[in-house]
């Protein structure tokens, strides 16, 4: 890691496999820091919402690579809540779904969409100040990134987090489906070839099996705040 502070602050990565709370917690920890929160796996869903729509199929490289020269990705603060803009249209719920997310899971395993997309979240955060959620921020977008946490939890957990959530949405889907769903996840952005799911070396792995949000953002922040500390004296 660089032992160098950025112009706007730190870059921090959190990598992890869905449902390890990286979202929730990126978005406290970048209130709390003032830090800008850039959700990598949205800018994938808008990719495979909008090559649904267009009627491009998740293997079909040319086409992707095509949707992807002209895809304008964008994040507008509204209140609380990030929007997500596609060609400036607000995608934010429609990239939601299941569906979209396992159709996400095999487009973002394509070359050109992850060489894409590499390219925009490199330039959105360069200047430091920001924390970015993924997988491959920490091993690939930005290998110096000055901190970088690996958050998990057990597939059983994780699958209970997601069918709370799709409960309380009204979706009628099982516990034991929702946790075969995480597992195939898991093994898609595990096994791809391009910027595999993975802890990086220098990362600070975090079990969050039985830790409440509040105990791993504590540990977070604390982290946080010692490499910055770290960079000022430095
Ligand atoms: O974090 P998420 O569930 O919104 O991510 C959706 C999918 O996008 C997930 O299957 C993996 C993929 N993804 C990725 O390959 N690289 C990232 N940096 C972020 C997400």
């Amino acid at each position: 890691m660089s032992d160098t502070v950025r112009e706007n602050g730190v870059i921090v990565a959190i990598d992890g496999p869905s449902g390890a709370g990286k979202s929730s917690l990126t978005k406290l920890l970048a209130r709390r820091l003032g830090y800008i929160h850039i959700d990598t796996g949205a800018m994938f869903r808008a990719v495979a919402l909008m090559a649904k729509r267009a009627g491009i199929a998740a293997d079909d490289d040319a086409g992707l690579a095509g949707l992807c020269r002209t895809l304008e990705i964008s994040f507008v603060r509204d209140g609380e809540a990030c929007r997500v803009l596609a060609n400036g249209e607000d995608v934010s719920r429609e990239i939601r779904t299941e569906e979209i997310g396992l159709l996400t899971s095999a487009v973002s395993a394509r070359k050109p969409v992850r060489a894409a997309l590499l390219t925009m979240q490199r330039a959105m955060g360069a200047k430091g100040g920001v924390i970015l959620e993924g997988r491959d921020i920490g091993t690939v977008v930005f290998p110096d990134a000055e901190v970088k946490f690996f958050l998990s939890a057990s597939a059983e957990e994780r699958g209970r987090r997601r069918y709370l959530e799709l409960a309380a949405r009204g979706d009628s889907a099982t516990l034991e489906e929702t946790i075969a769903k995480v597992i195939q996840r898991d093994r898609q952005d595990e096994g791809r070839e391009h910027a595999p799911l993975k802890q990086a070396a220098d990362a600070l792995p975090i079990d969050s099996t039985s830790l409440s949000i509040d105990e791993v953002l504590a540990v977070m922040e604390s982290a946080v705040r010692e490499r910055i500390a770290k960079g000022e004296k430095g």
